[in-house]
């Protein structure tokens, strides 16, 4: 059925104008080098902050596409106390009393014409963060380790008897 599946998109996408050409992803991708060493290994695992407090996920009636970033009041809600002699921290702090948000490099990346969203895939199909980003709470640093190319968005669809029609990811609106 998968096959077929995947055999019909083959014939359809071949029909587009536009053929489609798999992303380049290289898997696992660098660490990527962010502007504060923030580390999930410490803040996630060691210490327990569960994904949900930093990445609010919104409701999908309000705008469900993104996980979202922390704001620099919830890392200093602690860091206004601890290791605030840290030469990192004291970096945080210079966003936070300017009122800026840290401008951390993106890791995981869909083209905007994507209609992706997280409340849809957490909330609603109980994904696991770790399926679509692997381990997030044993790394200091974080690298793409996970595809979030179209075959691997349609293969878990199948998987899942999840809508794989082509405006399902690519709305016409
Ligand atoms: C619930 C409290 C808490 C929150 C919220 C929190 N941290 Fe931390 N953070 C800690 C603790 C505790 C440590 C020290 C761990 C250790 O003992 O090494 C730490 C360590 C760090 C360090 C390493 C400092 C050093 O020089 O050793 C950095 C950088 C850091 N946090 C950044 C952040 C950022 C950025 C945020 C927000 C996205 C954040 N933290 C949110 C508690 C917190
Ligand atoms: C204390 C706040 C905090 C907690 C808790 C936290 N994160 Fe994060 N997360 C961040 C910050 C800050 C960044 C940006 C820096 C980076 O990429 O390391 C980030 C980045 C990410 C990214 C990369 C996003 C992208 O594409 O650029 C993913 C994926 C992620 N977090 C998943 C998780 C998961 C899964 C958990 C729970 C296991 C978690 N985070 C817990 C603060 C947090
Ligand atoms: C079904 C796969 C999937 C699941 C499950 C998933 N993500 Fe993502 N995540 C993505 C994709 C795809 C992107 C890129 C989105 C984009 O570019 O718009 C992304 C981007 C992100 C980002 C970047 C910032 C943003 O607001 O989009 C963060 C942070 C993140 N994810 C955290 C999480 C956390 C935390 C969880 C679990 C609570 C989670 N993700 C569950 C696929 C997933
Ligand atoms: C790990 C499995 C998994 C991955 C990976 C995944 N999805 Fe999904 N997706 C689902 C499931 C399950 C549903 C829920 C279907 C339902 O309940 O109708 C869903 C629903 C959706 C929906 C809403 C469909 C509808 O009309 O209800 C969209 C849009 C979507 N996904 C886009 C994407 C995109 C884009 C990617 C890749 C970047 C992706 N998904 C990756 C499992 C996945
Ligand atoms: C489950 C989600 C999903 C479905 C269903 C899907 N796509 Fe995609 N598509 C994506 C994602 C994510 C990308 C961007 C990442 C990539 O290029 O792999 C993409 C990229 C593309 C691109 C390249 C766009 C560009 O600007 O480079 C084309 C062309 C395309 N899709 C056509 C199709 C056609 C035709 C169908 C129906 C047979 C289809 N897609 C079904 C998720 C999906």
């Amino acid at each position: 059925m998968s096959l077929l599946r995947f055999l019909c998109s083959a014939a359809l996408l071949a029909a587009q104008d536009r053929e489609y050409k798999p992303k380049e992803e290289k898997i696992p991708g660098p660490p990527i080098e962010q502007p504060i060493a923030y580390s999930h290994k410490v803040h996630a695992g060691r210490l327990g902050i569960k994904c949900t407090m930093c990445h609010t996920i919104p409701a999908a009636s309000d705008d469900g596409f993104r996980a979202t970033f922390p704001s620099e009041r919830t890392c200093m809600g602690c860091h206004a106390s601890i290791k605030k002699d840290s030469p990192a921290i004291q970096i945080l702090a210079e966003f936070a009393a300017k009122k800026e948000a840290v401008p951390w490099k993106r890791v995981y990346r869909v083209p905007d014409i994507i209609w992706f969203s997280h409340s849809v895939h957490v909330k609603e199909a109980k994904v696991e963060c770790a399926t679509c980003h692997g381990d997030v709470a044993q790394r200091d640093v974080l690298f793409q380790e996970k595809s979030v190319g179209m075959m691997a968005c349609m293969a878990c669809h199948a998987e899942h008897k999840a809508p794989n029609g082509c405006d399902t990811c690519h709305s016409s609106q």
